[in-house]
């Protein structure tokens, strides 16, 4: 980084992290930096807004207070608990994070957490700055917007890892929520609050957006199957008249049911 940049990024970033002190969102996740804690909101936020997040939180922490509490729920515990969040092989690879942890103690760093199941770079990031305080950004859609505009330029890749590893800001857990709240309280994807934001001065091109590739249809979809068998399996119903009553094949829906014993999701 040349001077001039990084005395930009320091003026910045000092604004920022203002602006985090006296405006950040009072959230059940951030009331301490215990790792567990922060493991299960950042897998929950992963397909769940926030606001409803905070709920199901709550009720996932007093269900399995502790990481050793989480390792031995079993698959239909974890599962039925899970229910509404979407992607149910997720809350089967926490359970399987909680029992290696509880087994080996935690991993501290991005590259030790990244080997856990279904941990990856950007949760990794999150855990080891928010919870270990390690310097590093964790790289998610907001951070791409926010990192883009201030820019100037549409950054994805390793241009983008490479932006945000130059903007970073110390303490890296306080920047990177500051980022989550900046970008989803003021630097929205559509009519960002410019008059608001608080480094406004230092931000090239607020109209910089990507919108995130389309989503594959749920409705017909396989996915759509496989939630449906893993609940009539939870409720004790009829896997084949749940497909039937969706419309599918007995044929997909036989071939969905193997798929998801071999994957442990149902017994
Ligand atoms: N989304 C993902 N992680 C978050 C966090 N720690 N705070 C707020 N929003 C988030």
């Amino acid at each position: 980084m040349t001077s001039s940049v990084s005395a930009l990024a320091g003026a910045r970033n000092e604004a920022l992290l203002d602006w985090y002190a006296s405006h950040k969102r009072d959230l059940p996740w951030r009331l301490s930096n215990d790792p567990y804690r922060v493991l299960v909101s950042e897998v929950m936020l992963q397909q769940t807004q926030v606001e409803r997040g905070i709920v199901r939180f709550e009720r996932f922490i007093s269900r399995w207070p502790t990481v050793h509490d989480l390792a031995i729920a079993t698959n239909d515990e974890v599962l039925s608990e899970w229910s509404g969040l979407g992607y149910n092989s997720r809350a089967i690879r926490l359970r399987d994070s909680a029992r290696i942890i509880a087994g080996t103690g935690w991993p501290d760093t991005v590259s030790d957490l990244i080997q856990l199941p279904g941990v990856g770079p950007y949760t990794a990031a999150a855990v080891a700055s928010i919870a270990f305080g390690e310097h590093v950004a964790a790289v998610d859609t907001n951070l791409k917007r926010v990192i883009s505009r201030w820019r100037g330029e549409a950054l994805n890749g390793p241009a983008l890892q490479g932006a945000a590893d130059e903007e970073l800001g110390s303490p890296a857990r306080d920047w990177n929520q500051a980022l989550m709240d900046l970008g989803s309280q003021l630097c929205t994807p559509r009519n960002p609050s410019c008059g608001q934001c608080p480094v406004s001065t230092w931000c090239t091109d607020p109209s910089i957006y990507e919108p995130p590739a389309p989503q594959a249809t749920f409705t017909g979809s396989n996915r759509q199957l496989r939630g449906a068998l893993v609940r009539a399996h939870l409720n004790s119903e009829s896997l084949q008249n749940t497909g039937l009553a969706l419309g599918r094949s007995e044929e997909e829906t036989e071939t969905t049911i193997q798929a998801l014993r071999t994957e442990g999701l149902i017994t």
